[in-house]
């Protein structure tokens, strides 16, 4: 499972090592939207955070006990459900915030992945959040796994030869 700040590209290292093992690529925001069936942004603005972080709980709860040898991306705060560890390998993907923040502004579409995060619509409330987070991944991780502008092949490549 691969767990990390928002934006630090955890969706396409997954498919790359999904293409690399043969395994399924498990999203966990794609699994609470067509559960919920809103987008992320409209149940935060809808019924407010707290409501999206018992999705995340129910999501952790139901990978737990039905999904095995998939690869998992998550949201940058599923980190603190309780039963992370009982998902299986955590693997966190690391960057430091400015150059995740940088990439995202790069990408062609970079305005939609803004967009659709409500935790990165204040860069400031953001970098805090990264500061608060950063020692949780890191305590929750098994390995930690460097990022920033790394080829996501290279990157999978790693993640493989260390889990
Ligand atoms: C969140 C990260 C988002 C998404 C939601 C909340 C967070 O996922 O789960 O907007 O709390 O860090 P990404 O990490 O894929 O952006």
């Amino acid at each position: 499972m691969l767990i990390g700040f928002m934006g630090v590209g955890k969706g396409r290292t997954a498919r790359c090592l999904a293409d690399q093992t043969g395994m399924f690529a498990l999203d966990c925001d794609d699994l609470i939207e067509s559960y919920a069936n809103k987008r992320i942004r409209t149940i935060f603005s809808e019924d407010g955070e707290p409501a999206f972080r018992e999705l995340e709980k129910k999501a952790a709860r139901w990978l737990e006990k039905n999904v095995n040898a998939s690869v998992i991306s998550t949201g940058g705060g599923f980190v603190n459900v309780e039963n992370i560890k009982a998902i299986g390998t955590v693997v966190y993907l690391h960057s430091d915030f400015d150059s995740i923040i940088k990439s995202i502004k790069s990408h062609p579409n970079a305005e939609k992945k803004i967009k659709k995060r409500p935790l990165l619509q204040d860069m400031e409330a953001a970098r805090k959040l990264y500061n608060t987070r950063l020692p949780i991944y890191r305590r929750v991780a098994d390995v930690e796994v460097f990022m920033a502008d790394r080829p996501v092949a290279r990157v999978a490549e790693e993640i493989v030869e260390r889990v």
